[in-house]
């Protein structure tokens, strides 16, 4: 491969990935140097949309896979066709590669999601292939990692399920970046790279997004991807019933459509994910029409004037 093609590639990053320009820098550098990364952080962060951004600029080949607990050894590296097996026995022919074998002979990065729920016997697969730089494939043989050959995996912190039991095999052989939640500004800025919305609706949808990071009784809040449907729920609810768009009854139904599913509550939680949405829509709600807008420190920064009466 050429040498420095990633980091070559980082100007496509600008203007469609908000932030994490560092962490695309490294991310780079990381592959352009042969390293395999961890990608670690909250689902709906942006690790999915930098990496392919990033690997489309780059004129790298992507190769997707869903980590989960029916990620078989086979079904990552391929099997064989069973009726041209019957037919001829085990040619090269019938064998249908899978996404390991494909990045593997592309020179491909092989994107590896929710590495922590893979089963163990996957994982060891995955290792010999860092570690030798092939895989082992009983009767098709053993196929070498194009020099292009990396792997980016995946990492929910939230998600506890096995993350101490990949912590070792993994973690030594690869690099870990980091990525967070962008701050509010910037979830503003992703919500609008998606969707044309008023700029109230959006800042309004972000706000109450957050809050539900910060909410004692929940354990998981919601990633920005609330933030997007519900700006685009408001949207179409207000046209539907020709009202705007920031008036509570709309903006409640979106909110609590956009939201309610998608955080996770702590064991102590003693009320249902819809009140607890009631509770911070309300919240909000209040604040955001009893603050003065334009006033330093203002939840709504891009409110022009001041609109009563909803
Ligand atoms: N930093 C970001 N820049 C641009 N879009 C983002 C960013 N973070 C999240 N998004 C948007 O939010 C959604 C979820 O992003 P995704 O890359 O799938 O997150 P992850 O892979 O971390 O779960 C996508 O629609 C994406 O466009
Ligand atoms: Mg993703």
């Amino acid at each position: 491969m050429t040498p420095g093609r990633f980091s070559d590639a980082l100007g496509a990053v600008a203007g469609t990935i908000i932030g994490l320009d560092r962490e695309a820098e490294i991310l780079a550098a990381a592959l352009d140097t042969g390293r395999h990364v961890v990608l670690d952080g909250p689902p709906g962060t942006g690790k999915s949309s930098l990496l392919r951004v990033v690997c489309r600029a780059a004129g790298s080949g992507f190769v997707f896979v869903e980590g989960n607990a029916e990620l078989t050894p086979n079904r990552l590296l391929g099997s064989y066709d069973p009726a041209m097996v019957l037919e001829g026995g085990y040619r090269p022919e019938a064998f249908i590669e899978g996404p390991l074998i494909r990045a593997l002979q592309e020179g491909s990065v092989l994107y590896l999601e929710e590495l922590n729920r893979i089963p163990e016997e996957t994982l060891n697969v995955l290792i010999t292939s860092l570690e030798e730089g092939e895989a082992h494939v009983p009767r098709f043989g053993t196929v070498e990692a194009h020099p292009g050959f990396r792997l980016v995996a995946a990492m929910n912190p939230f998600d506890s399920v096995g993350t101490s039991r990949i912590s070792h095999a993994i973690s030594d052989r690869t690099c870990r970046i980091a990525i967070g939640y962008q701050d509010a500004a910037r979830e503003r800025e992703i919500v609008a790279l998606e969707h044309q919305a008023p700029p109230e609706l959006m800042a309004f949808a972000v706000e109450l997004t957050r809050s539900t990071r910060h909410h004692p009784e929940v354990r998981i809040g919601s990633s920005v991807r609330g933030a997007i449907d519900m700006t685009v729920l408001a949207v179409a609810l207000g046209e539907r019933r020709a009202a705007d768009p920031m008036t509570r009854a709309v903006a409640g139904d979106a909110a609590q459509a956009a939201l309610s599913g998608r955080i996770r509550l702590g064991e102590a939680a003693e009320r249902t994910p819809d009140e607890v949405i009631a509770e911070l829509f309300a919240q909000l709600w209040e604040r955001w029409f009893a603050e003065e807008p334009g006033k330093a420190g203002s939840l709504h920064p891009d409110r022009g004037g001041g609109r009563a009466g909803r």
